[in-house]
């Protein structure tokens, strides 16, 4: 007894990380499917003891199964997200394909799980910037209000897929070595340049859109506002690649509404109870979170929280979070533990 699940980009960065994550989820699994493109049908993955065969996703792939999560780019959730719910899964998708679709919740269980009951059979995993940066300011907005977020992110090359991160260390390593390199991928593979990131650093992810600010940064625009469920929140980002394998870091600056109820002391505390947050604030000590301590673990980790020098309402923070987990494969997969948990997967074999 159980669920049949399926991923959609098994064999992707994120895609690997979802069989991690779903190997310790806390519902029952009674099949699993691992799908890729064509390429890759054939080549086999383990779960728990098992050796498994990815296969080509198809429509046809997606009966019998009750969820189904999707991290293989946009084009291939529009494609095939309908396909799946048309045979009764359930659809948790990691692209950004529905994530600003009023018909679709996005959805961060820390900050609003409530959003899950109005899904039509799609739910939306967010932006993996935006997921750490609402674990950590949705505790301080419902304590103090929030009026304005500005962010600087720096983010880490597994956001941009395993082939991005193999063109880093090629880069490393013939720079090292003193010989020329390319660059093919990054920023965004399919922008008109491509620059180096080994020991580099690139203010573009995404392309760039509207009023001079990329895809990316809009994401964490609108994506905020849809999560928190408040369209006045001010939110403002500049999104930059660092020469990091995995883990997002993030440097905010917020103006909270209650501004006497507000202080460091004060926000530590609310941080210190957050769901999914670890608190690591302790400069005498040099204690603040890296990405390479992140890595691997589900929580956001907070630090740095400290008093801006002049604006009453301001205050800096410093996040990181490792955006495969809970930027990516853990939000997706903590979204099926909750679907498990509220009864809302349609399956057959558990009703
Ligand atoms: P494949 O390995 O067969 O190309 P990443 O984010 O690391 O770049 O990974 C992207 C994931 O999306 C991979 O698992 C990749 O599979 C998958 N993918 C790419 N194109 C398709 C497609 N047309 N159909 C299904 N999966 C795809």
């Amino acid at each position: 007894n159980g669920y049949a699940v399926a991923v959609v980009g098994a064999t992707g960065a994120v895609g690997t990380k979802m069989i991690k994550m779903l190997e310790t989820a806390d519902f029952p699994i009674k099949e699993v499917k691992f799908l890729a493109s064509k390429r890759s049908a054939g080549k086999t993955v383990s779960f728990k003891d098992q050796t498994m065969t990815i296969e080509e996703t198809t429509p046809e792939s997606f009966e019998g199964i009750d969820i189904a999560l999707f991290s293989a780019g946009g084009e291939v959730s529009k494609k095939f997200a309908p396909e799946a719910v048309k045979r009764g899964a359930i659809v948790i998708d990691n692209t950004s394909a529905y994530r600003m679709d009023p018909e679709v919740p996005l959805v961060v269980p820390e900050v609003n799980e409530a959003a899950l009951k109005e899904n039509k059979g799609i739910i939306a995993n967010p932006n993996c910037s935006t997921i750490q940066m609402m674990v950590a300011l949705e505790p301080i907005r419902r304590k103090f209000g929030l009026k304005r977020v500005i962010v600087s992110t720096y983010q880490a090359v597994s956001g941009a897929g395993n082939e991005a991160v193999k063109e880093m260390n090629e880069q490393a390593q013939k720079m090292l070595d003193e010989e020329s390199i390319e660059a093919a991928i990054l920023p965004v593979s399919g922008d008109k340049k491509h620059f180096p990131i080994a020991f580099n650093v690139l203010p573009q992810i995404d392309v760039f859109a509207e009023e001079g600010y990329t895809k990316e940064e809009w994401k964490m625009t609108n994506e905020t506002k849809k999560i928190m469920g408040d369209p006045q929140i001010k939110v403002s980002a500049t999104c930059v690649r660092v020469p990091v394998a995995s883990g997002h870091s993030e440097s905010i600056y917020i103006e909270v509404e209650n501004e006497e109820a507000a202080s460091v002391e004060a926000m530590r505390d609310v941080l210190r109870n957050a769901p999914g947050v670890v608190l690591m604030d302790d400069v005498a000590d040099q204690v603040y979170p890296t990405p390479l301590e992140a890595k691997d673990k589900k929580e956001t980790f907070v630090g740095r929280i400290r008093k801006d020098l002049d604006a009453k309402d301001g205050y800096h923070l410093w996040v990181v979070s490792d955006n495969l987990l809970k930027g990516a494969a853990w939000n997706s997969v903590q979204i099926a533990e909750r679907l498990h948990h509220l009864n809302m997967v349609k399956s057959e074999a558990t009703k």
